[in-house]
């Protein structure tokens, strides 16, 4: 054999000194900062060494080692500043070292960002010394190099730092594969070279660079470790690797194929730069290949000429770069893998200003540096990419809102409360974004202008202010707001009747006087606050041809109710006269005897519920039309009394359809009527008593301590619901639909069987031709099908919509309006119909995880988001959810072993 074979042993000082520097003297721009040094040094390399401390204010110097740690953790970010503004790229090479300077033991763990791009984890316990170099093409005239604290994980150390110019236009492609990143060397090694310790670097590689041996990654043994200094002409090459590095190559010899064996640790993309030489007189051929895959076909080296490949590895996490035999003798001189990473974009400049005048305008020191949003986000903020989506600054004293605050045109989420803020709301009128405004216990005196260009508010809460005078008609435009917390200021006079909105809260206790009646207020108001307001809309008769609408809010709870509910009382009412409408009658004292005549019910006296109730000594339940009681009739039975409130005959009409309906039901799984009372001004319905009351108690309410519903009782009660419902719409001689489907009027019995309750807004559908009737719309916020909201028309799927809604509350465990969480969580169906759809279950009630059997969970949510489903058309009949909630139920039975638990 003629191959000779060379090992080498030491470094090659200035051997390449054909094409490039003849010069020892480091570049200009080469930068060797000492961290934790006192004093300048040069080391053995002739390398000028410099410390830290011109170029950071924070952290400790541990000048023996040396290192510099950062045991705050305020800010997070704790940033070095570099001049690179004559490099066009730059290898940055920070090393670190732990070494127990502390005598603690604990190495720690820390990110570190250069720029807005978080580049590595460096974990000390993992290896000590820990080395990093990143490739990085420069943008602007500084390099921002942080340390990035992680809570619970040791200070931050950090030992050296150099920057060394590249060459312009090396490593492009690694830099174009990806817009804005940055290369972080995982391995940069000279084939052929064994370094025992000390690699290739400055000044053989002029730029710096450090090249390991390759014996680590030895690929065969059969492979021969040339040297041979010949002169080669790289002037093609703009990384301008070191000679000494082409100089040296593994050649194989005797077999087909010569690999090397990468471990990546991380899935990412991968930039590989492979350097060849043709140094022996052989005539190489060879195809390269990248994890089994030809990436070059046939690549031919020629004696004295120098090449380079270039690969882009996307989305690997093991890599094996092979070079199999085509003719002759595959051989590779170099190699280098970059980690290629993205940088995020930088925030406006805009936004970044503004945020530091309302830093420094205010005298805080908040540690805000450089980018808001990355590497990390800045304390106080949140962002959404390089956006600043959110600023909470409370407990301070801001005093004004300042026009910077109209800068920051990309808040969904401002919090100032108690800041101090006093005279007008003002400012804010560019954040068309702004979703939550949070401006309670300030001092704030007037609305201001600016809430009309405000489109995307959601929720406001001006609560514990001094606002005076009148709320703002302009308000009511605001068509996403949902919350509006007016609570004690010095506000009075009538709500705009643009507030009046079904998915509208308004919270106005602890004012003068405000209400939506226009009546005048007499300055008694009780202090409490609006619920929900729920419409009632009914028709009166005006002239026998025409209908007019006259609008009715119950008002529950409402200072100055008392003067509207007079009002209202005062209003006759009328019901359409339709073929089986049995109600047609205004009432009157003497329509109780009628009642009777056509209802099943028993007919009670007021003397004799008195006694039963114990004189309404037990209140079990408080609904929008009055308070329910605990009863026990003569027989023992024990019963639920719901006496409407006497001052008002609002819900006669509903009363009336009550006790007509419910009187001709006999359904298991609806809710019996056991009699009513119907004397001067006294209203009254005698229910059967389902002792563990409603779902909605049992599920997220005061019982749901006690009560654990899993899975299956879960189903169980569905399908009892879906049962009464379905028997509702289609089992009687009448279409009933319920129009109040929500899981405070499904209850439970002691054996957690349920039924449906609270017929008061039910309407019937004549038969058999109408496909819906028109009326005002009533319901419950977060239950209300969208498209009746829209067009009044009330069919069954309304129904449907609402008990899809219940579905989604037994899924989740949670209520259908929630400001429990983030904004995009408030309502229930538009958070969770995503992840159900795409059958997600990490919404699952915590309560349900791990007890559910996932093909029953599957059908379950699946009928739950067709029942929600936007367009009534597309939802499924009663009938159909029905059918399909028993499969789930069936299925989730026949997996589970504890269905004995049950019954
Ligand atoms: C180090 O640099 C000085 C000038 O700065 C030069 O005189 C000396 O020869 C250099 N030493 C080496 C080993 O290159
Ligand atoms: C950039 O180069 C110029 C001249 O080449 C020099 O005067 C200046 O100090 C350099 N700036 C930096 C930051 O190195
Ligand atoms: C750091 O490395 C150690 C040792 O490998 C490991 O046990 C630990 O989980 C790592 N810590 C982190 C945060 O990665
Ligand atoms: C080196 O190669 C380049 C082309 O890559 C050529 O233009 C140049 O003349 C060559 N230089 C020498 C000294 O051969
Ligand atoms: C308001 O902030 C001050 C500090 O500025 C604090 O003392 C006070 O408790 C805060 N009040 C409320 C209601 O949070
Ligand atoms: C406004 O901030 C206060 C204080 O943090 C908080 O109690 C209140 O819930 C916030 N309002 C809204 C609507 O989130
Ligand atoms: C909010 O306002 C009410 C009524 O004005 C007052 O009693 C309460 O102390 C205020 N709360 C705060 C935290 O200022
Ligand atoms: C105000 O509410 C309280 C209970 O919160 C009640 O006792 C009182 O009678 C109410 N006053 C008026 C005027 O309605």
């Amino acid at each position: 054999m003629a191959f000779v074979y060379v090992v080498f042993l030491i470094i090659l000082l200035s051997a390449s000194s054909f094409v490039c520097c003849t010069s020892s003297q480091p570049l200009p721009g080469f930068l060797s900062v000492c961290c934790g040094c006192s004093a300048p040094f040069t080391d053995s390399l002739n390398l000028s060494w410099i410390p830290d401390s011109s170029y950071i204010s924070v952290g400790r110097a541990f000048p023996s080692l040396p290192l510099r740690f950062f045991p705050d953790h305020h800010p997070t970010r704790k940033c070095y500043r570099f001049p690179v503004g004559n490099i066009s790229i730059a290898l940055v090479r920070p090393s670190f070292a732990y070494k127990n300077y502390d005598g603690k033991d604990r190495p720690p763990v820390f990110a570190v960002s250069i720029g807005t791009a978080t580049v590595a984890i460096v974990n000390l316990s993992r290896s000590d010394p820990w080395v990093e170099e990143f490739v990085w093409k420069v943008v602007g005239e500084m390099l921002t190099f942080c340390l990035i604290s992680v809570p619970g994980s040791g200070s931050p150390v950090i030992s050296s730092l150099e920057v060394r110019p590249i060459p312009a236009g090396s490593y492009g492609a690694g830099f174009e594969v990806l817009t804005g990143s940055l290369l972080r060397k995982r391995y940069r090694i000279n084939c052929g070279y064994q370094d025992k310790g000390s690699p290739i670097r400055y000044p053989s590689d002029y730029y710096d660079r450090i090249w390991d041996g390759d014996q680590k990654f030895h690929p065969s043994l059969l492979s021969g470790a040339f040297h041979v200094p010949i002169a080669l002409n790289i002037s093609g090459m703009k990384e301008t690797p070191p000679l000494v590095v082409l100089q040296t190559a593994r050649v194989l010899a005797r077999r087909d194929i010569l690999s090397y064996r990468f471990p990546l640790k991380k899935l990412g993309n991968y930039y590989l730069v492979l350097y060849f030489a043709g140094i022996t007189p052989l005539l190489s051929s060879f195809d390269v290949l990248v994890n089994d895959n030809v990436v070059f076909f046939d690549y031919q080296l020629n004696q004295a000429e120098a090449s380079l490949l270039t690969y882009f590895a996307k989305g690997i996490d093991r890599l094996k770069i092979s070079f199999r035999k085509v003719r002759f003798y595959p051989q590779v001189n170099g190699i280098e893998i970059y980690e290629v990473l993205g940088i995020p974009q930088e925030c406006s400049p805009v936004t970044v200003s503004a945020l530091q005048v309302i830093q420094q305008s205010n005298g805080f020191n908040l540690g805000w540096e450089d980018d808001p949003c990355a590497p990390t986000t800045w304390s106080h903020i949140s962002c959404n990419g390089n956006l600043v989506t959110s600023l909470e600054l409370s407990d301070v004293d801001l005093r004004v809102i300042s026009p910077t605050f109209g800068d920051l045109i990309n808040l969904k989420k401002l919090d100032l409360h108690n800041t101090s803020l006093t005279g007008e709301i003002m400012n804010l009128g560019s954040l068309q974004e702004l979703e939550v405004l949070n401006l309670s216990f300030n001092k704030l005196t007037s609305f201001g202008s600016e809430f009309a260009t405000m489109v995307s508010l959601q929720i406001l809460d001006l609560e514990n202010n001094s606002l005076e005078g009148a709320v703002p008609e302009s308000l009511g435009n605001l068509k996403d707001l949902h919350l509006l917390n007016l609570e004690n200021n010095k506000l009075q006079g009538v709500l705009p009747q643009s507030l009046n909105k079904e998915n509208l809260e308004i919270r106005t206790s602890g004012n003068l006087c405000l209400a939506f009646s226009s009546s005048t207020c007499n300055g008694h108001g009780n202090h409490t606050s609006i619920e929900t307001p729920q419409f009632t809309v009914i028709d009166t008769k005006k002239s026998s041809a025409h209908m007019q609408k006259a609008i009715i809010i119950g008002l529950v709870g409402i200072s100055c109710a008392l003067l509207l509910v007079t009002v209202a009382a005062v209003i006759f009412w009328r019901k359409r006269m339709r073929k089986g409408d049995l109600i047609s009658k205004t009432l009157t004292e003497g329509t109780a005897r009628e009642i009777k005549d056509w209802c099943k019910a028993n007919l009670f006296t007021y003397k004799e519920i008195k006694s039963a109730t114990n004189n309404f000594k037990d209140v079990i339940g408080n609904g929008g039309f009055g308070s329910v009681y605990l009863g026990k009739l003569s027989d023992g039975k024990l019963v639920a009394v719901k006496v409407r409130s006497d001052k008002t005959q609002l819900g006669a009409e509903s009363f009336i359809n009550e006790v007509h309906l419910l009187s001709q039901i006999r359904h298991p799984n609806l809710v019996y009527l056991e009699g009513f009372c119907y004397e001067s001004k006294q209203q009254i319905l005698v229910y059967e008593h389902l002792s563990l009351g409603s779902l909605a108690d049992n599920l997220y309410g005061s019982k749901s301590k006690k009560t654990t519903l899993n899975w299956a009782r879960r189903l169980k009660i569905a399908v009892d619901a879906a049962r009464g419902l379905e028997y509702l719409h289609n089992g009687g001689n009448a279409r009933i639909i319920h129009r109040d489907v929500k899981s405070s009027n499904i209850l439970l019995d002691l054996d957690m069987n349920a039924k449906v309750a609270d017929f008061g807004l039910s309407r019937q559908i004549p038969l058999p031709e109408t496909s819906h009737i028109t009326t005002a719309v009533k319901g419950t916020a977060g239950y209300l099908d969208p498209e009746y909201y829209d067009t009044q028309q009330l069919t069954e799927k309304s129904d449907v919509y609402s008990f899809g809604v219940v579905l989604l509350e037994l899924i989740c465990g949670r209520e259908p309006l929630s400001h429990a969480g983030s904004p995009d969580t408030y309502n229930l169906v538009l958070w969770a119909k995503p992840y159900l759809q795409a059958s997600s279950f990490e919404i699952v009630d915590e309560n349900l995880k791990g007890d559910f059997n996932v093909e029953s969970m599957k059908k379950a949510a699946s009928v739950a988001v067709r029942c929600v489903e936007r367009e009534a058309a597309h939802r499924p009949t009663m009938a159909e959810v029905l059918a399909e909630l028993k499969e789930a139920y069936s299925l989730h039975l026949a997996s589970s072993s504890d269905i004995e638990l049950l019954h």
